[in-house]
């Protein structure tokens, strides 16, 4: 069995993208993300430092904008407006979850679909369907970067995903589709769940529910990646019971240190391909 290094794959980017992002520089301006963030949710005041952090890293120019709780919708929208003006400015995130006031999907609808590096406006997520992806979301998108930095070949196997989430699932059965895997997804009202994924060669895990999948569960050999983060008597843990499950399989991920790094790795790569395509 083998430990599928999320640390290692996205510190080897973020090496890649600095060197990109120095080259760039000699010359030009740097590629920019700007994160707005609503209210006082702790956690995400964590995610949102951790972005800024990796940008840094790389060279890449980052604005953070915070506004209060109590921001209403025509002021978050024009904030957006803002950033989406600003030729400085190649990637916009709004972070989530927004305070319940704040409807979601209107908010996030006024990003331009060209600055849209979370990947997830129906722009994105049409391109993404019609096998012509653009700015890909971010989770899924390191999940394939995983499999190709571990020589995983998905072209004709059985990739089983668990989860049809808008933000995982779904996208996730598109790019391996687009691979040439054979895919299923399951849900909550898949019927005889453990037959099917114990015929998957690639097993994807994106529920929320922390050792959900057992061993008995998997396929001798197969390859197994656990999106979840959940907490379980204190910790973090995966969708995936990962001591047991680990002694079955060729390649697994570990929570953490697996899928979660990826995620914010390839929003950094989202950010320099939208520069790319679309920056001034
Ligand atoms: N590592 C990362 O960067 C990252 C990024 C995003 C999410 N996550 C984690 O990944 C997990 C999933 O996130 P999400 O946003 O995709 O969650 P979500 O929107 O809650 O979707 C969960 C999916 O799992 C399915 N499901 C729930 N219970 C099930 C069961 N017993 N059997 C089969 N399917 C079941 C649901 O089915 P229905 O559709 O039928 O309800 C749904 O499709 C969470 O732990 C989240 O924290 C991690």
């Amino acid at each position: 069995m083998q430990i599928i290094d999320g640390k290692t794959v996205s510190e080897q980017l973020k090496a890649q993208f600095k060197q990109k992002i120095d080259l760039i520089t000699k010359t030009g301006r740097a590629p920019g993300l700007a994160v707005i963030i609503v209210g006082e949710d702790a956690a995400s005041k964590v995610y949102v430092a951790n972005k800024i952090k990796d940008c840094e890293q790389i060279g890449m120019k980052s604005v953070h904008c915070r506004l209060k709780e109590d921001t209403t919708k025509e002021e978050l929208i024009e904030a957006i407006n803002c950033f989406n003006a600003d030729p400085t400015i190649d990637g916009l995130i709004v972070q989530l979850p927004l305070p319940k006031h704040l409807d979601e999907n209107e908010i996030l609808s006024h990003i331009d679909v060209h600055k849209d590096v979370d990947g997830l406006s129906a722009y994105q997520t049409g391109r993404l369907a019609l096998g012509i992806p653009e700015l890909k979301p971010c989770t899924p998108s390191g999940v394939m970067e995983l499999l190709k930095a571990y020589g995983i070949s998905v072209a004709g196997k059985n990739a089983v995903i668990i989860g049809r989430s808008n933000i995982v699932g779904k996208p996730m059965a598109f790019m391996l589709l687009k691979d040439n895997a054979t895919v299923t997804v399951c849900h909550s009202r898949t019927v005889n769940l453990t037959e099917i994924t114990k015929a998957a060669d690639i097993l994807v895990v994106a529920i929320g529910r922390a050792r959900f999948v057992t061993a008995d569960m998997v396929k001798p050999g197969a390859v197994v990646i656990d999106v979840g983060m959940n907490r379980a008597e204190g910790k973090l843990c995966g969708d995936v019971d990962f001591e047991a499950v680990k002694e079955k399989v060729a390649y697994i991920t570990p929570v953490p240190g697996g899928v979660g790094l990826m995620t914010r790795t390839m929003l950094m790569a989202n950010t320099i391909k939208a520069y790319e395509l679309y920056g001034k």
